[in-house]
């Protein structure tokens, strides 16, 4: 009997390019997702040819969840709010979501001997921190934003969670994710602003916010990649090699639209929006030693996504 897993969140982005990649090891998968941001139209192939079950539910509802739970041997929990700005701007909205939500998720997991969690978890857990690139064992651990200190509170309670229960739980602290189906983040607003005024970009901050970028590719194969020797509970970092600027990446996408002087204009200050944090790039060392390495670093990422995107949008 294939393994049955269920992703929370499955119909997103990086949901469904996991979707993807589990449907292709052969285990039967749920998808439990609201669609408030995700697309059935990311799973719809695997729906139609009985490879996915599509719930459409919401992790704040309990019910539907411990349903959906059952019998389950991993579930992935992506679902949630993933946008900083969303987090300052509808706080409780974002609190619900990525707090009652995440706790709901873990706990209807629990009460369904549910053998392991994975959860997604960000690098914006680590706030501003002094040391870059950031290990997994950095402290103190400080978010400068609700939707970071939502992910740091998730790592809380799935840690806590496993330390009274059979489960065991990994919460992967992604860098910026990009590639296909992205729904939301910088390479995407860049080409429809782009595309509105192929002249004239106007980038948030200074251009000079410098962060790591991982390819949704690279990040799949990171969660699925198999681990050796984890405790009940880990935390692991997963990003590529190195780090690019916002500017970097605006003449990336204007190369790969054929675009030639387009003329930027910032709006300053060292950060894009209140939360953003300017330059980060998670430590991989860890996964490295599991044996996992991105194939491309954030320039590559970036260039791959673009194109991707262009196509896509
Ligand atoms: N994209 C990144 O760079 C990045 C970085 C770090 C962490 N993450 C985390 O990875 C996960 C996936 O993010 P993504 O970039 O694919 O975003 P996404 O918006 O594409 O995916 C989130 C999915 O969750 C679903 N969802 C939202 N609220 C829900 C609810 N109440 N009930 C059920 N489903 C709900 C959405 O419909 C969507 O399909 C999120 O937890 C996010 O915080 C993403």
């Amino acid at each position: 009997m294939p393994q049955k897993v269920l992703v929370t969140g499955g119909a997103g982005f990086i949901g469904s390019n996991l979707v993807d990649a589990l449907v292709a090891t052969g285990a039967s998968v749920t998808v439990f997702d609201d669609l408030s941001s995700g697309r059935l139209e990311f799973i719809q192939g695997h729906v139609k040819s009985g490879r996915v079950k599509f719930v459409k539910g919401s992790i704040l509802d309990r019910k539907a969840l411990d349903a959906a739970m059952q019998s389950c041997g991993r579930a992935f929990h992506l679902a949630a709010t993933p946008d900083v700005r969303a987090g300052t701007e509808k706080p409780q909205a974002m609190f619900n979501v990525n707090m009652a939500g995440t706790f709901n998720a873990i706990d209807a997991a629990r009460s369904a001997s549910v053998g392991e969690f994975v959860f997604a978890s960000s690098a914006t857990v680590y706030g501003e921190a002094s040391v870059i690139p950031t290990p997994e064992n950095y402290s103190p651990l400080r978010p400068i934003s609700l939707y970071g200190a939502t992910k740091l509170a998730g790592e809380a309670m799935l840690s806590g969670v496993c330390g009274v229960s059979g489960m065991k739980a990994v919460a992967y602290r992604f860098a910026n994710v990009i590639g296909r189906r992205g729904t939301h983040g910088v390479i995407r607003d860049f080409i429809l602003k782009m595309r509105r005024n192929p002249k004239e970009l106007e980038i948030l901050g200074n251009g000079k916010q410098k962060k790591n970028y991982v390819h949704v590719d690279d990040c799949v194969a990171g969660i699925l990649h198999p681990k050796k020797g984890l405790g009940k509970f880990e935390t692991l970092n997963i990003g590529s090699a190195d780090s690019i600027t916002v500017t970097e990446i605006a003449d990336i996408i204007a190369e790969e639209m054929g675009l030639h002087n387009v003329k930027y204009t910032f709006t300053g200050g060292d950060r894009g929006w209140v939360g953003d944090v300017p330059k980060y790039q998670p430590a991989i060392d860890s996964m490295l030693a599991q044996g996992w390495k991105p194939k491309m670093n954030s320039e590559q990422a970036v260039r791959k996504a673009v194109k991707e995107l262009i196509t896509e949008i």
